[in-house]
Formats: C-alpha cells, structure tokens, sequence
C-alpha cells in the first residue's frame, strides 16, 4: 500500500490498493506521507500554451483537485485574477492557503469537488479524473457541466492508457468520446504532443466546450446487475425522443441522460418498466 516506487511524474509510482475508499483520509494520508508521485513539479507544457490564448484575464478558473497547483502559480504570473482552487485534502488546502495568503486573486475551497455550487469560464483538468473512482466518470461530467458558464470550456490532459491498478484509472480517447457525447462540443480531444516528458505519448489534449442546447441529467439507478442488461436498458433510453447520449456508471449505479430538454421521470421510468426491479430516480446538485 502507498508505496512510492518511481521518479516525480512517472505514472507508476502511486501503487495503492483500490480497496481503500478515495475519500479525504485517503488524500491526505498521500500529503502526509509525502506518497505525491503524481505531482510534476512544474505546470505541464500543454496547460501552459492553452493559457497563453485566454485573453479575458478576469475570467473565472477553476482547477479540481488542484494539489500544489502549478497552474495556479502559472495564471498569476500572467496576470490572471479570479482563480478557485478546491481540494478535499485538508493539509495539502492549509499548506496553499498559507502559500497565498492575502491574494485576492485566489481563492482555496477545502471540499468535495462534487459539492461545490458556482460557474465558471474554463475549468482545468490536470490529474483529476484519472484520481476518481471511475464509478464517479458519469458524475464527473454532469457537474463539469454544471459547474460551467455558457461557453465555458473544459481543458487539459486525460490518460490514453490503462493501468493495472489505480489511482491512477486510464481509459482511451473512443470511451471518454462516448462519455462527453452531446453534453460537450469537442473542440480537441487528440494525442497530446507537448505532454511533460515522464508522460510523453500517454496523454491526450482536450478542449471541451460546454454543450448550451443540451440538458444534462444524472439519476441513480437500481436494478441492473450485469453489463447486457446495461446495453439493452441505455439502448431504450436512447431511442426516446430528445435523447442525444446515455452512459451508466461501471456499477450499473448511475446513470447520465443528455437530451434536448429534460426528460419527465415518469417517461423514464415507464420506458424501462419491461422488469419491475428497474427504478429510476433524480440526483439533484
Ligand atoms: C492525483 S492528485 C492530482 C493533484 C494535482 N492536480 C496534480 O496534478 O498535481 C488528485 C487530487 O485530487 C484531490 N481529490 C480527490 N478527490 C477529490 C474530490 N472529490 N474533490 C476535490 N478534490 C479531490 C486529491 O486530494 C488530490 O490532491
């Protein structure tokens, strides 16, 4: 467990046991026993071109699970003057907290990424989603999309690998494509060229813009127990009319429905009452 085996940056060296929950204790036991393999020690090349082209420097920027935050010293550097940090590890938030005391430019939010209410201009994606339990990928885009501005952007780098066990969890550019379908415009989602070179050829780009004409609606799920079951109810939901993507979590608990308008529940639930044991329900923020 936590054994830190490789170099700074390199993919291998957060070797865990999944069987921990990733909840906060686990967070910040990884500051606490300085296990941080993750942490590059600089912004990544990619982030840092991408920021070079937002001209608004008063847009608002968030980055989830932000860490030590070398993006946050980058958008400062250039001027940049409303940056949110959220974190759910308490040492790893007082130890920013203490870096940038009396910044007003700053703002570090100790929490869960998934409770967190505002809306914003981009959203920087670095290390974060590949640190979630991949049950939480459905949920991970409905609050991207919640959490962002009409033409908000989401942006930054995705694994394009797998990995035995994790954190990290990979994945590759055709699963996240079904998973942002119709919620985001794909601006970019392509093989990353400029990754920091511990990760060179093992990252993809995304520019992700916030789909306006679409509604985006997570509800849990009950009843499914395997994946043919998950194919022949996501297919239904699918050929309901308005529908423009459906994904359900990994264990068959949560369930993502983008369509034109938002759906009515009853509608829902009786497009999937062919077995009784299938209930629906909404999640709401
Ligand atoms: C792999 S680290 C990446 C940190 C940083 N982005 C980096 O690349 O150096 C994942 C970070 O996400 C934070 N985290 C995990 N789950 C979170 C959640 N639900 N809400 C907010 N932060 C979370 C962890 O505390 C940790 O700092």
């Amino acid at each position: 467990m936590n054994e830190q085996k490789g170099k700074k940056g390199d993919v291998e060296c957060c070797v865990v046991s999944c069987e921990r929950p990733l909840d906060e204790k686990y967070w910040n036991d990884q500051y606490q026993s300085n296990t941080t393999g993750w942490d590059l020690g600089d912004i990544s090349p990619p982030l840092k071109e991408y920021i070079d082209t937002i001209e608004n420097k008063n847009a608002g920027i968030l980055i989830p699970g932000c860490g030590n935050s070398y993006e946050a010293e980058y958008l400062l550097s250039k001027g940049f003057t409303d940056i949110t940090l959220i974190d759910i590890a308490p040492l790893l938030v007082e130890k920013l907290r203490q870096k940038y005391a009396g910044n007003s430019n700053i703002k570090i939010v100790h929490g869960d990424f998934f409770e967190h209410q505002m809306k914003y201009d981009f959203i920087i994606e670095q290390t974060f989603f590949c640190a979630l339990p991949p049950v939480l990928r459905q949920r991970y885009v409905w609050k991207m999309h919640q959490l962002l501005n009409e033409n908000g952007v989401l942006f930054g780098v995705l694994f394009n690998r797998t990995f035995d066990k994790g954190p990290p969890f990979g994945g590759n550019q055709k699963e996240y494509e079904m998973l942002f379908e119709s919620a985001f415009e794909f601006i970019k989602i392509e093989n990353c060229e400029k990754s920091f070179a511990a990760r060179a050829n093992t990252e993809l780009w995304i520019e992700l813009k916030r789909n306006t004409n679409s509604s985006v609606n997570l509800y849990t799920f009950d009843g499914i127990v395997c994946n043919g079951c998950m194919e022949t109810v996501t297919d239904k939901l699918r050929e309901m009319d308005g529908v423009l993507n459906v994904s359900m979590s990994n264990d068959f608990s949560e369930l993502l429905i983008v369509s034109k308008k938002e759906i009515v529940l009853q509608h829902l639930q009786s497009q999937i009452a062919y077995d009784a044991k299938y209930r629906i329900l909404k999640i709401n923020s």
